[in-house]
């Protein structure tokens, strides 16, 4: 599984019109995000993303960006361990970006967006061996944090014996419908007879 690129996900903030993205819940950002699921030895990546809007209802510190963060992963009751040592990787470079979003259609009509400074860190190619659930925590120097939950699952060693393949094109609500009205004779908008697959 691959971390995606943080500007696509940062989907707006604020009340009914855009939601946040399940990886970013507030200020901080981690994929894979909470609820996850692996198999074991499964190859992925790990992203954190610290935002300091400029302005905006979450606009934070100015917009300076709390570079200083850690993310700590552990098994199911273990202790939490920096991830470089966790996984005996090199400690990857903070890099930096910015962007603008609207935190809402309001915002949006005036034309008011919200300048976002970023900070992150990305660490490739890691595997988790032992299958279990495993805690994530991400957490600046200024008190900002992030936690997940991923579970990985123990790869499946049964044989196939056969193997269905279901295409499911055309079977849209929509066409289903248009399929019904087509082939059965309607009275009074009550239909005389159903489809094979209305009869359950
Ligand atoms: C935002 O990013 C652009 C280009 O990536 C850079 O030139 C600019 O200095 C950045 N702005 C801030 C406030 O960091
Ligand atoms: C935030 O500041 C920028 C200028 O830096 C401005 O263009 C924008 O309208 C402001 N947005 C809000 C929501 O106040």
């Amino acid at each position: 599984m691959l971390a995606p690129i943080a500007l696509a996900l940062l989907v707006g903030a604020n009340a009914q019109t855009f939601r946040r993205a399940a990886a970013c819940p507030g200020l901080v950002c981690l994929w894979p995000p909470s609820t996850s699921e692996f198999i074991a030895s499964q190859t992925f990546d790990i992203r954190a993303e610290v935002h300091a809007p400029v302005n905006g209802s979450e606009a934070y510190a100015n917009g300076v960006v709390d570079k200083e963060f850690t993310i700590y992963i552990g098994g199911e009751g273990a202790e939490l361990v920096p991830i470089s040592q966790f996984f005996n990787v090199p400690e990857p470079a903070v890099a930096t970006h910015n962007f603008t979003y609207y935190e809402d259609l309001f915002a949006r009509d005036a034309r008011a967006p919200v300048p976002v400074n970023a900070a992150s860190k990305s660490y490739r190619n890691l595997q988790l061996r032992n299958p279990g659930r495993y805690r994530v925590v991400v957490t600046t120097k200024s008190g900002l944090r992030n936690e997940a939950y991923w579970e990985v699952r123990k790869p499946c060693d049964a044989k196939a014996k056969n193997m269905i393949f279901f295409v499911g094109d055309g079977m849209a609500t929509s066409m289903i419908s248009a399929a019904r009205l087509l082939a059965h004779k309607t009275v009074n908008g009550r239909y005389q007879s159903v489809m094979k697959m209305d009869e359950a």
